[in-house]
């Protein structure tokens, strides 16, 4: 497929190697402009381009920036076909994207993303830690293969996503729709603990909304004690036993 990513951070860096080897035409852009890109995501084929670029003559759009810079891009997304399919992998953390009110009142995250984006949008790769992504991603019917959940309210923007997801080395999960998705957002039992298939139907049943900021600043504090900072992720192995401590 035509697939335009925003963001080369500690997501979209491995999105873009992934779906690229997999075969798809992937066009790549961060904020500062194609020449800040580092050639190795372009290794297997993906192309470095601006943002208006990103987002033209694409069939599926992957935002994975900060949720406090969607705004920016919303009159891009706008002028998007409706069939585009919008796959957005944010996550409120409000240590990083500042108090947002609606959020804290209870909006389901990617609810609040497809009301500022004004348009329908599935929610996947935001419960996978970037270390885990990089990393555990296995062929399908590997056994234990790592799976996320995928939230959407259009069947085909899941039926598109749940199918990169796969190229990207994981299991999905159909997660239902974007107003159920909180049971995927940060402090959830199904959030960052490298679940597999089997065990993602418990894990989102177990899901207490009134309890996941809670969870959620929890394990922040936990890695910037011990990481130093907000912005260095944690490994593939001690952050999902942090995260699994705390959430399940
Ligand atoms: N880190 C994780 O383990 C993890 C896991 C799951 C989901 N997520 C979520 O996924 C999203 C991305 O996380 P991350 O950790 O990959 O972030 P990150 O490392 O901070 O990278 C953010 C990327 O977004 C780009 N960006 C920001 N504004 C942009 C704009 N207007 N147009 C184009 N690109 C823009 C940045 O480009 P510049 O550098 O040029 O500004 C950068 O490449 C976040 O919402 C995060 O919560 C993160």
């Amino acid at each position: 497929m035509k697939i335009g990513i925003l963001g080369t951070g500690h997501i979209g860096k491995t999105l873009v190697i992934r779906l690229s080897a997999a075969g798809h035409e992937v066009k790549v852009a961060n904020s500062r402009g194609p020449e800040t890109i580092d050639p190795k995501l372009l290794s297997a084929g993906a192309r470095a381009v601006t943002t208006e670029d990103a987002l033209t003559d694409v069939e599926v759009v992957i935002l994975s920036i900060p949720l406090n810079r969607i705004a920016e891009i919303a009159p891009l997304v706008a002028r998007l076909p409706d069939e585009t399919v919008v796959i957005d992998t944010s996550n409120y953390y409000p240590f990083r994207d500042s108090k947002i009110q609606a959020i804290e009142d209870g909006k389901v995250e990617s609810v609040w993303v497809a009301e500022q984006l004004g348009r329908p949008i599935a929610k996947a790769w935001n419960a996978i830690g970037s270390a885990s992504l990089a990393k555990k991603g296995k062929p399908a019917g590997t056994p234990d293969r790592i799976a996320i959940p995928v939230a959407a309210d259009r069947e085909r923007d899941r039926q598109i996503t749940m199918a990169l997801v796969s190229d990207t080395g994981l299991d999905a999960f159909d997660a239902g729709s974007l107003a159920a998705s909180w049971r995927q957002q940060a402090g959830a039992p199904v959030y960052c603990t490298d679940l597999t298939l089997a065990e993602i139907p418990a894990a989102l049943d177990a899901a207490e909304k009134d309890r996941l900021p809670k969870r959620r600043d929890l394990a922040v504090a936990v890695m910037q004690e011990r990481l130093g900072d907000g912005t260095t992720n944690p490994d593939e192995d001690w952050g999902v036993r942090l995260v699994r401590a705390i959430n399940m």
